[in-house]
């Protein structure tokens, strides 16, 4: 359901498990998760220092996308794991994520790029604590575009920078 720190400063939230993840009972673990791996290093930071979770606990048949009803089962506790954790900033990896938590329709290439506040009044939430929300474009996403990850670099760089962590020069 969820690896990494107790009490971290950052969660990342994909989508669900795929066939890797499955098989260990570890989210991104399969190709996805070596280049999220790859994405939280470029940010001076390793996967135990943050927390990784999904919107959706079990694999969707053949890795289809996780239809409403299954992410309006599973997002509960997706809830729980937040209130716990109580991140300062969530990075949400793709639409099923983002629009999950952001409780909208509306497609991750408008809502990336910039923070959200979370909860978002639409998600009739307030018990949850509050967080900055970054949408950017999934890791499998990029494997098929690699042309985008200059993009997803900037959306990066801007959680370091509202983490105060000092971005590489090169
Ligand atoms: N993709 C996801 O969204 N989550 C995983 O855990 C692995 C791949």
């Amino acid at each position: 359901f969820g690896t990494g720190h107790a009490r971290p400063r950052l969660v990342f939230v994909g989508e669900g498990p795929g066939a890797d993840e499955d098989r260990q009972g570890e989210p991104f673990v399969g190709r996805a998760g070596e280049l999220l791996t790859r994405m939280i290093g470029a940010m001076t930071l390793s996967r135990d220092q943050v927390y990784i979770a999904n919107v959706v606990k079990c694999r969707p048949p053949g890795n289809r996308t996780p239809t409403d009803r299954e992410m309006e089962t599973c997002s509960p506790f997706l809830f729980r794991q937040l209130a716990i954790l109580r991140p300062e900033i969530i990075v949400t990896l793709g639409n099923p994520a983002t629009q999950t938590l952001l409780a909208t329709k509306t497609g991750i290439g408008q809502l990336r790029g910039r923070f959200h506040d979370f909860p978002p009044p639409g998600l009739n939430r307030p018990d949850l604590p509050p967080a900055r929300l970054m949408p950017t474009y999934h890791p499998a996403y990029l494997l098929r575009n690699p042309n985008d990850k200059g993009k997803v670099w900037d959306d990066l760089k801007q959680v370091m920078a509202a983490m105060g962590i000092a971005i590489p020069s090169k």
